[in-house]
């Protein structure tokens, strides 16, 4: 994923009164435990909410995206870009009470199959489960469009980040050499393939 540059996004995450920007409906997942919130306010504290990424959130994304992905940034334009392509992309932002960005994701959907773009935690809210919901967020999200094959790349030496993968159920299907950093690293080509017919989760 990566090197080039909303649908209804409505789960809740976390572990307080998270009213989203948005339409703020859906269940709520704690540490990987989902849980039902009906009318969408979560309750406990600390919960983060899944919502629709849209370009008002392009502005805080900028401020983690060189930090958090370096020689692989995008620009802020090729946010915007993702972000209008509504029938091939879908984008999904984890944001707290307050409405601050704490992550986001992406996919690009070209008939039954797709490739995650990206997926980023803001360092100060990373290990609370937030690029697990978001991964699963495109999971399901993938489903309802009837998507057969997801795939994604990584690089070789994102341990995080391949961890995550694999235990959402992605396995490695090859490796492209020198796709990172104009060829010191490679990717890993991950892929999940679904069911015929059937949702991803
Ligand atoms: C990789 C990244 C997305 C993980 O975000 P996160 O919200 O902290 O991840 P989660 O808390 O949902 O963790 C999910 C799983 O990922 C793995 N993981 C996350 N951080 C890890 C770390 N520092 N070391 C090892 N495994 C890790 C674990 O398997 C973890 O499951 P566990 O908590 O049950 O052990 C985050 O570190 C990040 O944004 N990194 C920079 C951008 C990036 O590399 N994006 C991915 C490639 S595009």
């Amino acid at each position: 994923m990566r090197p080039e540059a909303a649908t209804s996004a409505t789960a809740v995450v976390g572990g307080g009164a998270a009213r989203t920007p948005g339409e703020a409906t859906g269940q709520a997942v704690g540490n990987g435990v989902a849980q039902a919130v009906g009318d969408g306010v979560a309750r406990a504290v600390g919960v983060v909410a899944l919502v629709p990424m849209t370009a008002a959130h392009i502005e805080a994304v900028m401020w983690h995206e060189a930090g958090m992905f370096g020689p692989e940034a995008w620009s802020a334009n090729a946010y915007r870009e993702e972000l209008a392509d509504r029938r091939h992309r879908a984008y999904v932002a984890a944001v707290d009470a307050a409405g601050t960005l704490l992550g986001w994701a992406g996919m690009r959907v070209v008939g039954d199959e797709a490739e995650i773009c990206t997926v980023g935690t803001i360092p100060a809210a990373r290990r609370r489960g937030i690029a697990r919901a978001l991964v699963r967020w495109l999971l399901d999200e993938a489903g309802k469009r009837r998507v057969r094959v997801l795939f994604l790349e990584v690089r070789v030496d994102n341990d995080a980040a391949r961890a995550l993968y694999a235990s959402e159920g992605f396995a490695e299907v090859g490796r492209r050499r020198g796709y990172y950093e104009n060829g010191r690293v490679d990717a890993m080509v991950m892929c999940r393939v679904f069911g015929k017919g059937r949702r991803a989760r």
